[in-house]
């Protein structure tokens, strides 16, 4: 047992201005990897700002759920760079981590980055998330797209160097974001509990983030501009990344890629919604952790979803639910959740969203 995150978390409102020395001590080109939104958050101004008198390149049209094409293209594009920022939510950071490797090892073809014996190091990644879900900032993995299906890579070089996390980025995420990240970030804190290599430290990370998801995410609904709210979220998010960092994420993750990548259904959303089948699989292996869980949400956790508004306007064909079983029966996630998962049970995982969540 033990715990292994060595990134550098500088946390707080302003934290990027706060670090200029820190962050120009890295390197002398540095590539910033972002989508469009960084512009409208503040986050791209505060980084340009602090990069002043530095080499600097900017590539802001990370799409979600970015392609391994992608991190090619911007791999060689910018391949002086020596230093990349991850500037945005999980795809932007999750591309930056792949591209810093592929920097740092020209020979290594994209597809190699699974390949983990094949390379050891990255150049320095800073990320600065904008939004309060993926806790990317402060994990070794990377979710890329790879033949229209998503695939994780997970190294120990990716860990960013430094995460910069400042809430106020987060103001201006509109309601869907906010729900849909903030239950991406419950989602790593409920998996990572009950996850097979789930530890003391990592439980209590995971406890402290799952009350303050509870208690605060239905207020920051309420009130949005609530600055106090939307800090309460994002150290969620971080303290969640921290959970999965060492146990990695179990089969909701598992579950919901396919209603990301076929459906379009927003990550957190499309994984959250099988939280509560995973928790009623999970109680013949993890019945006290399960119940601590339905402790804090009142006993249901569905009826703080109903309190959410959390609902799927998509349509599940029979035919999606048999194609999207055989891939999550093949994945690895089945081996840390607890609980015993052939077709048949996750096929059922599928029938429950549909009958509860569909509308
Ligand atoms: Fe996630």
């Amino acid at each position: 047992m033990g715990f292994y995150m060595p990134t550098k978390v500088l946390y707080g409102r302003d934290i990027v201005s706060k670090n200029r020395e820190l962050i120009q001590s890295l390197g002398d080109t540095y590539l910033i990897v972002s989508g469009k939104s960084s512009k409208k958050n503040g986050s791209l101004d505060d980084t340009l700002d602090v990069l002043d008198g530095k080499h600097y390149y900017i590539f802001d049209e990370t799409p979600e759920n970015p392609p391994l094409e992608i991190v090619e293209f911007i791999a060689r594009k910018y391949s002086d760079a020596d230093v990349v920022i991850g500037l945005g939510g999980g795809s932007p950071m999750d591309t930056a981590k792949a591209v810093a490797v592929l920097l740092e090892n020209p020979s290594l073809k994209p597809e190699e980055l699974y390949e983990k014996d094949k390379y050891g190091s990255a150049k320095p990644i800073i990320c600065i998330p904008t939004t309060a879900g993926t806790g990317s900032e402060v994990t070794q993995y990377s979710v890329l797209t790879v033949n229209g299906r998503k695939k994780g890579f997970s190294h120990e070089c990716i860990f960013p160097k430094i995460a910069l996390i400042d809430y106020k980025y987060t103001v201006t995420l509109n309601k869907e974001l906010t729900i849909s990240t903030a239950l991406d970030a419950l989602s790593h804190a409920v998996e990572g509990y009950i996850s097979r290599k789930a530890t003391p430290f990592s439980d209590a990370l995971a406890l402290e983030s799952i009350r303050t998801i509870n208690s605060y995410l239905p207020k920051l609904l309420d009130d949005p501009d609530n600055e106090y709210y939307r800090e309460r979220i994002m150290f969620s998010s971080t303290l969640a990344g921290m959970v999965i960092a060492q146990t990695g994420t179990t089969i909701a993750h598992a579950l919901g890629y396919s209603l990301t990548t076929e459906k379009g259904v927003k990550h957190g959303l499309a994984t959250a919604v099988f939280l509560p089948y995973e928790l009623k699989m999970a109680l013949t292996e993890s019945k006290d952790k399960v119940e601590e869980i339905l402790r804090i949400f009142n006993g249901s956790l569905e009826e703080f979803y109903e309190l959410l508004g959390v609902s799927l306007s998509v349509e599940i064909s029979d035919e999606d639910i048999e194609n999207w079983s055989k891939i999550v029966s093949n994945a690895s996630h089945i081996a840390v959740t607890p609980g015993k998962y052939d077709l048949e049970e996750i096929k059922h995982a599928y029938i429950e969203i549909k009958e509860k969540y569909l509308i």
